[in-house]
């Protein structure tokens, strides 16, 4: 298995703002192994870490990414929308995410969300920021719902896990992962059959599950034969030993994610 059974999604996003440097630390702090985040550019083409392609959600900036360039980031609060012990969080680059998981030992989902259009650019860019600034393959892996974007990435890089997202398991699953060489399937976690999981299983791929907040639907998948799956919140899950003196992170909501 590359990645772990528990993964902070957008890096632990019921207990620190999503796809920000907080919520990374956040994530290792909590005892999490991987994380997952959010790629988008902006309209200069700099990769940021952001689910959504505006910015109205997460931060008190409102407008399209493609609209924006570096020097907007300055101006960009994508903490306090969250809680006032984040304000001022900043809308990180995804040079400064990628070091600052390797700092923390962290492995890492690196979701692409390409505009429209965009698919080569996005997987372009990610792939030479990823040259530069990441050192082991092994604690990686690059998935997104646009396949245009992996085959792009794929062409780049030969050696790198490469992960197909679908919101459900369609029939043709096994051509796109061969054709892609894919090491990992990643479905939502309400939309597996115990048919698919066997067959993701059987087939001998990785099988990451999204968005699981329910412990109980967490140990069903695992009992079922899932790999991993992607949480808000880790304290809730069973199966993840909580560190002592983080108790206090237990009383934190889980708060509905689109
Ligand atoms: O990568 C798993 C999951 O994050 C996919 O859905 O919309 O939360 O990015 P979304
Ligand atoms: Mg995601």
């Amino acid at each position: 298995m590359i990645a772990d059974r528990i993964i902070g999604h957008r890096g632990a996003a019921a207990l620190a703002p999503e796809n920000t440097l907080a919520g990374i630390r956040k994530a290792s702090a909590c005892g999490l192994k991987w994380v997952e985040l959010d790629l988008s550019l902006l309209g200069d083409r700099t990769p940021v870490l952001s689910h959504d392609h505006e910015f109205d959600r997460c931060t008190n900036y409102s407008g399209s990414l493609s609209r924006s360039t570096l020097t907007d980031l300055l101006q960009i609060d994508a903490g306090s929308w969250f809680s006032q012990e984040w304000h001022n969080e900043k809308l990180p680059l995804l040079s400064d995410a990628l070091l600052l998981c390797q700092t923390l030992n962290l492995g890492l989902n690196l979701e692409l969300k390409p505009r429209d259009g965009e698919s080569e650019l996005t997987a372009a860019a990610a792939f030479q920021m990823i040259s530069v600034y990441w050192h082991d393959p092994d604690k990686l892996i690059i998935s997104s719902f646009d396949h245009e974007a992996l085959s792009a990435y794929r062409a780049l890089d030969a050696q790198a896990n490469i992960g197909l997202l679908y919101d459900y398991l369609p029939e043709r699953w096994h051509l796109q992962a061969a054709s892609i060489q894919a090491c990992s399937i990643h479905c939502d976690c309400n939309a597996m059959t115990q048919a698919d999981i066997q067959d993701v299983k059987a087939s001998g791929y990785d099988l990451y599950c999204y968005t699981c907040n329910d412990p109980e639907q967490a140990d069903r998948l695992f009992a079922l034969g899932v790999d991993g799956i992607f949480t808000d919140n880790p304290f809730i899950m069973t199966s993840f030993n909580q560190p002592n003196d983080l108790h206090d992170n237990q009383q934190s909501p889980v708060q509905p994610l689109p």
